[in-house]
């Protein structure tokens, strides 16, 4: 979703920006642009598409000396991804750059045309850069922050500003509210950014500023004055390809070192320990709401068959847009989980505010540490999946399923539900689990072959049951996502309800079959299909006669070995099917790492 990124100080001010937009690229955009202040100077190139075309327009620019400089990334909301939409945009002599939303931009776009202000764009972002010269005509101190204050309480919504304007040239005026903002302060100057990525190698200590954060920066030492500064992680490995053809591949194949990595410390022979959460968190508690979106709700959706099964709580999972304006029964007694690899998608994060609202404790698994779904919770338990640059989520999604299946785990043990015996039996299976992940190549080549018989067609069934049914909800969204196929999960049980109507020999039904869950009732579930000359794909360790083709993976000792198999088969099937039909594996059309508006 769209980027900020910002700079105060001597060093070329282009490259700067730049580059903090490239390591902003992962997180989906349409459109870019930068403005540099410097010599009295407003300088501003925009370009639709990639980064690479906004270097080819300033190619001949130089921004030496001192000056500051904003650039963004934007994925359009109001408005088409045109030139003129990108940001920043400009009034007489102020330029802005804006993530979020801005409610009401329009009765605040009618004021300022009455009083004679001409609008360019289509965008809700352009009213915030003419109120602020509108309330600059009798700005009393004449310092420029009395305006850009007053223009900002005049706004509703959710937003994270940047606003440089020639009558101050040496600052960055900055507000915050539900979209993150962080400044850091490095040797060579003063840094804005909407995460952690641009900013690594230019400074370690930064601010994450807290909603309702309003200022500006110069380099005269505001930065000093504000509270909560901490020290940017500066070795997290930068995701590279190395070597793979997508980073959504590279993600894949390191599945198996990341859970390692989730269950390191936390789980042991001695039993469970989570990090930062007290015993007593979980007093009081009878119930478990799981709150999500997209697949992050899957990994919830599994989370529940797990915890009901291993730790015996009743557990609900809601979708976090549906969530919200349903007026939910919440009671304190209720555990409110929220899941989510970003930690900054807007309809989980105003879900988990809600549940704060109704007094219930509040625990977020998520992937990035210092987010605002992170900062919002009451605890957390964090995936540890490093940073996950395919827009399909992969490695995130195998890691909050881990997290939840550990947390199953926790919370059995603490019911005394488990004893000795099966507390080892799920300690075995979750390393036999995290080594079923492990890519076999041969497995992988079969895959390549097996994805051109799946071009076409007029859509995919992925079925499975009981927590096969939420992979196979996974697997659909993952074809859909980066091959622009239909494809639907169902529980296999359910096709005779309706869906085995569509059945002829173009429907693809690819069948989840584990060996040691619900075997037969799934075999039978197939066979129906197979009998209405549906193509069918089984993915399970079993010769299964009726299949058109089968993927067979190593036999499992349990099913949540099996689990893991299979979630490793759908997600490279569909970078496969995906990579024959030719299309941007890691950029998928339409698609944003972080979803930030509702
Ligand atoms: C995953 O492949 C998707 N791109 C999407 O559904 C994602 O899971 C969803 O937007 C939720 O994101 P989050 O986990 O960052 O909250």
């Amino acid at each position: 979703m769209c980027g900020i990124v910002g700079y105060i100080g001597k060093k070329e001010k282009k490259e700067i920006l730049l580059k903090g937009l490239k390591e902003l690229e992962y997180r989906g955009y349409d459109s870019a642009g930068i403005t540099v202040l410097s010599d009295g100077e407003l300088k501003t190139f925009k370009a639709v598409g990639r980064i690479c075309n906004l270097e080819n327009k300033c190619a001949d620019f130089i921004s030496e000396g001192f000056g500051v400089g904003i650039g963004h990334t934007r994925w359009a909301t109001h408005g088409k991804p045109t030139e003129v939409n990108a940001h920043p945009h400009i009034a007489d002599f102020s330029n802005v750059i804006h993530n979020g939303i801005i409610e009401n931009y329009q009765e605040i776009k009618k004021l300022l045309e009455q009083k004679g202000h001409q609008f360019l764009s289509q965008t809700d972002t352009e009213v915030i850069v003419h109120l602020f010269e509108e309330y600059l005509k009798d700005d009393a101190e004449n310092n420029g922050f009395e305006a850009f204050k007053k223009t900002i309480f005049c706004l509703k919504g959710a937003y994270a500003i940047l606003l440089v304007s020639k009558k101050y040239p040496d600052r960055i005026f900055y507000a915050k509210n539900g979209s993150p903002l962080i400044v850091g302060k490095g040797q060579t100057g003063i840094f804005f950014a909407s995460s952690d990525a641009p900013l690594i190698g230019y400074t370690d200590k930064v601010v994450y500023l807290e909603d309702g954060a309003i200022g500006y920066m110069d380099d005269n030492g505001q930065f000093d004055l504000l509270k909560n500064i901490k020290s940017l992680e500066q070795n997290r490995a930068f995701a590279q390809k190395e070597g793979f053809r997508y980073f959504m591949e590279k993600e894949i194949y390191e599945q198996h070192k990341v859970l390692l990595e989730t269950v390191m410390g936390r789980v042991s022979e001695e039993g469970i320990y989570l990090e930062s959460i007290e015993d007593r968190f979980f007093e009081g508690i009878d119930e478990i709401t799981i709150c999500a979106c997209g697949t992050s709700y899957h990994a919830g959706m599994s989370g529940k068959y797990l915890l009901e099964r291993i730790a015996k709580i009743k557990t609900n999972v809601v979708i976090a847009s549906e969530f919200r304006y349903s007026e939910p029964i919440m009671r304190e007694k209720e555990l409110f989980v929220v899941i989510s690899q970003s930690g900054e998608t807007a309809d989980t994060l105003e879900a988990l505010k809600l549940a704060k609202k109704a007094h219930l404790k509040t625990l977020a698994i998520c992937n990035v540490d210092n987010s605002s779904i992170v900062r919002e919770s009451d605890a957390v338990i964090l995936t540890r999946a490093g940073i996950e640059k395919g827009v399909a989520s992969t490695k995130a999604f195998a890691t909050q399923v881990m997290v939840l299946w550990i947390l199953s785990v926790y919370m059995g043990r603490h019911k005394k539900i488990l004893d000795n015996q099966c507390f080892k039996n799920q300690v075995e299976s979750m390393i036999a689990a995290i080594r079923a992940t492990e890519v076999d190549v041969k497995l992988h080549e079969r895959l390549k072959r097996l994805s051109k018989r799946y071009l076409h067609g007029h859509g995919f069934f992925f079925i499975g049951r009981d927590i096969f049914y939420p992979l196979a909800l996974e697997g659909a969204l993952k074809l859909k996502e980066i091959s622009y196929l239909h494809a639907e999960g169902y529980p296999s049980g359910e096709m005779k309800h309706g869906p085995i109507a569509l059945v002829d020999s173009l429907l693809f039904t690819v069948a989840l079959m584990p060996r040691h869950l619900l075997y037969e009732k799934i075999k039978s579930n197939v066979e129906e299909l197979a009998a209405r000359d549906a193509t069918i794909c089984t993915i399970g360790s079993e010769i299964f006669e009726s299949a058109d083709d089968m993927i067979i993976i190593k036999e499992g000792a349990d099913y949540m070995e099996e689990f893991f198999s299979m979630m490793v088969v759908l997600q490279l099937l569909a970078l496969e099917v995906a990579i024959r039909l030719g299309n941007d594996v890691d950029m998928p059309r339409n698609l944003a790492k972080s979803v930030t508006v509702e």
